[in-house]
């Protein structure tokens, strides 16, 4: 089975590994992995590259060719690329020095390919990562950058792009599936989801956002499909929908009909069981329903910590 590596950025590290892994999973159920600090190492078919092309939260990725005990045995199934550059990361808890070990393999590759280094332009990067317990080898031969979405239209309670598009990652949808927001406000979500290739459904009780939301998704040339409705309406579309993800209204500044307790009981009465659900709300909320569900504490500030709830 394919390996793949995955360096992640350091903001919410378990959340950041967990998108990883959900990504991998919505191609290929059978995915393992292996998460030890900042790393995460996937097996799995799903190419990196699809992984890295949605993960928030990743610095640097690649394949990974093996591990390595002295940098002269490093192997890249790699035919004499044009140009190349070692990167190396200490991942460990040891004094390592790492541009010592950059040069040695630039050194030894630089012999073996007969290539030149390229420091900002290399069509080849070779990583070398060092963790408590392996030396993993890896490279990529290209660069990804994540397509997102403009946000034409803000709006105070939003919901950041980053926590938007870790929550769809989360939900384990991919391309053609469709995600339903129910409390879509300015379209976050469905922003983000649709900028990865799902299909999107928000609803919104308030004309205004439900506005803004047609607004947004028309500026970044996706078709807009928004209910003013209230998330009651969810039984009537339930057949189209593959997954819900939304940001549940919680403060004065966000109009809500209802406590936000009683909004996630009725919401939750209102969509199948065993529908895919990723939900945030403010922690301090206690619903009996989501009790065993996988739970991720944001801290924002001192008056707001968010929960991401998995189910
Ligand atoms: C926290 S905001 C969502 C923000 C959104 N994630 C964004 O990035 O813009 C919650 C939204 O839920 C809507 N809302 C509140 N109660 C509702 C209900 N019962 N049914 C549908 N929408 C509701 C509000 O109008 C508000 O736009």
């Amino acid at each position: 089975m394919p390996q793949s590596f995955f360096i992640l950025s350091g903001e919410h590290l378990e959340l950041g590994a967990d998108e990883v892994v959900s990504i991998s999973k919505s191609y290929d159920i059978k995915t393992t992995f292996l998460v030890e600090s900042k790393l995460v190492i996937i097996k799995s078919n799903t190419p990196w590259h699809k992984i890295a092309e949605r993960a928030t939260f990743v610095r640097d990725c690649g394949n990974i060719s093996g591990t390595f005990n002295d940098i002269s045995e490093i192997e890249i199934p790699v035919q004499n690329p044009k140009s190349f550059v070692c990167r190396a990361f200490n991942l460990s808890s040891k004094k390592i020095n790492i541009s010592n070990i950059e040069r040695d393999a630039g050194t030894i590759l630089k012999t073996r390919w007969s290539s030149s280094v390229s420091i900002s332009n290399p069509s080849l990067v070779v990583y070398l990562i060092i963790t408590d317990k392996a030396k993993y080898v890896g490279y990529a031969d290209s660069t990804i950058t994540l397509k997102r979405p403009k946000k034409t239209i803000k709006y105070p309670t939003e919901l950041d792009w980053k926590l938007s598009r870790c929550m769809v990652n989360l939900s384990q949808l991919k391309e053609g599936d469709t995600l339903c927001d129910p409390f879509c406000g300015t379209g976050t979500i469905l922003l983000e989801a649709e900028s990865m290739g799902m299909h999107s459904i928000g609803i919104d009780f308030d004309f205004d956002m439900c506005d803004i939301t047609r607004r947004n998704i028309v500026a970044n040339g996706y078709d807009p499909r928004v209910v003013n409705s209230t998330y009651q309406f969810i039984p009537k579309i339930k057949k189209e929908i593959d997954a819900i993800v939304t940001d549940v209204p919680y403060g004065i500044a966000s109009r809500s009909s209802a406590s936000p307790k009683k909004v996630i009981e009725d919401l939750l009465s209102a969509i199948p069981k065993k529908m895919k659900l990723v939900l945030v709300y403010k922690k301090g909320i206690n619903i009996t329903e989501l009790s065993k569900a996988k739970k991720y504490e944001i801290y924002r500030h001192k008056s707001l910590t968010r929960v991401i709830v998995v189910r």
